[in-house]
């Protein structure tokens, strides 16, 4: 995806900040790093897939984008993610732990393997806490930073997605929210962004559907389908300074999805 021309750069949101991105190569993170560069920010992709996360670099510019390999469940992967943004720009204003992983779909707990739970949970958990927890080292002594953590509908509500998924969302709020209450001191905030429903390659593969049609019935909002560039749009309003009193917060872009309960009452659906 190009980036297309920088904004004026009065309009530009995030001159002269430093991000990583993790699971930059693709999705929600590709629109995100997309995003952030055009406002005017530097930006790191981590991720496993070399080949796409240098393609996306290329499109972004050098002078915009680099990419390096990282696991997000691998300590030392993370922490040569964190120094390559330190090393190249001397610093880190912005940490997206985006990447997550699904496991394979089996609706009953019987079947549940503990190898894929676990698997979830270190790319899905593990990976936010390493990301968070290398983020602040970096971030600590210049007391700033914005730390962003995907989260997702099923941070707060269960039903829509495996035990595996669902436990690591919703510990990733948790995470958050603790990590929010030791940060503040340092001037460090950190927030959730949790979306509802948009197909990519991660959704495809939990819900094994190749087209969004029929998760938009379950949709709150009529009328209007949620794109991965609307997710960025509000990464963007994360890391910028205009959030910069917002900490410890759950961003839901879920079209009220997860605070409205539609099956009885009176605004209840057919
Ligand atoms: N798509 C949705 O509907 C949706 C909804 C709610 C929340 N989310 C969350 O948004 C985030 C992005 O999801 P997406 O839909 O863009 O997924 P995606 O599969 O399109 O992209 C995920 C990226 O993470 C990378 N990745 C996977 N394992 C990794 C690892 N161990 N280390 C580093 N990178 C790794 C992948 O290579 C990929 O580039 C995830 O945290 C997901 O849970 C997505």
């Amino acid at each position: 995806m190009a980036t297309g021309a920088l904004l004026s750069q009065a309009a530009r949101r995030l001159e002269g900040k430093v991000a990583v991105i993790t699971g930059g190569a693709g999705g929600i993170g590709e629109s995100t790093a997309s995003l952030f560069s055009k406002h005017g920010a530097r930006v790191i992709i981590a991720d496993i897939r070399d080949d796409l996360g240098k393609s996306v670099c290329k499109d972004l510019g050098p002078e915009t984008a680099s990419f390096v390999h990282c696991d997000v469940s691998s300590e030392s992967d993370i922490k040569n993610a964190i120094a390559t943004a330190v090393d190249k720009h001397g610093k880190l204003d912005i940490m997206v732990n985006n990447a997550a992983i699904g496991d394979p779909s089996k609706a009953s707990i019987l079947d549940n393997d503990k190898a894929d739970f676990e698997k979830v949970i270190s790319v899905n958990l593990t990976g936010v806490f390493l990301g968070t927890k290398h983020a602040a080292r970096a971030m600590i002594p210049s007391q700033r930073g914005s730390i962003i953590n995907l989260g997702s509908v099923c941070s707060s509500v269960g039903g829509v997605a495996s035990h595996a998924y669902t436990s690591s969302k919703h510990a990733v709020l948790g995470l958050t929210r603790n990590v929010a209450a030791e940060l503040g001191r340092y001037g460090v905030r950190i927030n959730c962004l949790s979306p509802y429903f948009i197909l990519t390659p991660l959704t495809k593969a939990i819900f094994q559907i190749d087209e969004d049609a029929g998760v938009r019935v379950y949709s709150n909002m009529d009328g209007v389908t949620l794109r991965q560039e609307d997710v960025a749009e509000a990464a963007l309003y994360l890391g910028s300074d205009e959030s910069k009193y917002v900490s410890g917060h759950n961003l839901a872009v879920d079209g009220g999805f997860t605070t409205i309960n539609p099956a009885f009452g009176l605004f209840a659906r057919a």
